[in-house]
């Protein structure tokens, strides 16, 4: 059975699937995103930091340029996204204080702070008391702490409810749907994408196929192996706290350095605040375990004692769509037609508006920047 004839399909409703199909209706596509759960993934359990400068890692000065580049696209991505959906979506521009809770933490923080300072970036030291006189709800014990003032947040889950209402403001039709297989005709270098055949049997044929299905773009059926993504998932489970009283325990999201252990808090306007996260590599298992809960549960409380009181709002579990150098992949793949939007390990709300433009520019035959 046939159906819809759309310009692009794109496979995901996560914030990288809605927000291409968003850029790629702007340039005047016709789009379907099809997804069994739309906002079920990844995009809504991530904590939300736009943190390209304290999540960096030893050799990823590559991840790092990207996620700089994606940051800077943030505040006008902000701005454009609540203005089409007409809801907010939680953007913060407060900055990032990490702290050090003891001598070895310090330690660990120095050599931080060194190598950010090495790579050029804008790190401010600061005294045990100094970080507490920024964020007082922080241990006394900490010993040190350092602010990149730049880095923001955002609430993920306003986030892809604001995605979805714009996208389908701009027309995309979001079918929630689970695809079968990816279609795609002939073989070798004469095989093209052609669509996608839903469970059940109907097809939704497209010129061009998107993959944004995060853990999922590997193990979707009918892509032929030169194009097949190696993409792994990494869980990640976040705890959510609600301090009691209303005043907001935290003003910036807080990275601390615990025993050795690393945790952030990520507060939200309405006071709730966001605690993350583990990572582990046990497959498609979104389980939340009572070990990663308290493991979160117990630094964050070293770090900030005035959360034992807190209210326990929840635990999730998502997966991080890990890649094997922990860059993203995409832009065409070997099946042309067959367009890559996954691979972004612990950034895909960071990187949501430059792969939104990367895909829709891949698209449109437009070359994309490095
Ligand atoms: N970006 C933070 C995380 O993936 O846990």
């Amino acid at each position: 059975m046939s159906g819809t004839r759309p310009d692009v399909v794109v496979v995901g409703a996560g914030a990288i699937g809605l927000a291409s199909a968003w850029r790629l209706a702007a340039r005047g596509a016709a789009v379907t995103v099809v997804d069994p759960a739309p906002g079920g993934g990844a995009s809504t359990v991530a904590a939300g930091m736009l943190a390209p400068v304290t999540e960096s890692r030893i050799g990823e000065e590559a991840m790092l340029a990207l996620g700089m580049a994606s940051w800077a696209l943030w505040p006008s991505f902000a701005a454009e996204v609540e203005a089409a959906a007409g809801t907010p979506v939680g953007y913060r521009a407060d900055g990032t204080l990490v702290a050090a809770l003891d001598a070895d933490d310090r330690r660990l923080l120095d050599e931080l702070v060194e190598r950010q300072r090495r790579l050029g970036l804008e790190v401010t030291t600061l005294r045990g008391r100094e970080a507490r006189a920024l964020e007082p709800a922080l241990a006394p014990g900490v010993r040190a702490g350092a602010v990149a003032a730049d880095e923001r947040s955002v609430d993920p889950a306003a986030l892809h409810a604001a995605l979805l209402t714009a996208s389908r403001a701009a027309g995309v039709d979001v079918r929630e749907a689970a695809v079968e297989r990816v279609l795609v005709s002939g073989d070798g270098p004469d095989g093209r994408a052609t669509g996608v055949a839903l469970t059940g049997g109907e097809v939704v044929e497209a010129p061009t196929v998107v993959l944004a299905a995060g853990s999922w773009s590997g193990r979707l059926a009918g892509i032929p192996d030169a194009a097949r993504l190696p993409v792994r998932p990494v869980r990640g489970e976040v705890v959510t706290v609600r301090p009691p009283g209303g005043e907001p325990l935290l003003t910036r999201t807080l990275r601390g350095l615990v025993h050795g252990f690393t945790i952030y808090l990520v507060p939200r306007a309405d006071g709730r605040i966001v605690v993350g996260a583990t990572v582990e590599e046990k497959g498609f298992d979104t389980t939340v375990t009572a070990g990663g809960a308290y493991a979160l549960l117990r630094d964050a409380l070293a770090l900030v004692p005035g959360l034992d009181d807190a209210e326990l709002v929840g635990v999730r579990a998502g997966l991080r769509p890990g890649s094997p150098d922990d860059l993203p992949m995409v832009g065409a793949t070997a099946v042309p037609g067959l367009v890559a939007a996954t691979g972004h390990y612990r950034n895909g709300i960071l990187l949501t508006p430059i792969t939104a433009e990367a895909v829709a520019a891949t698209v449109a035959g437009e070359p994309v920047p490095e």
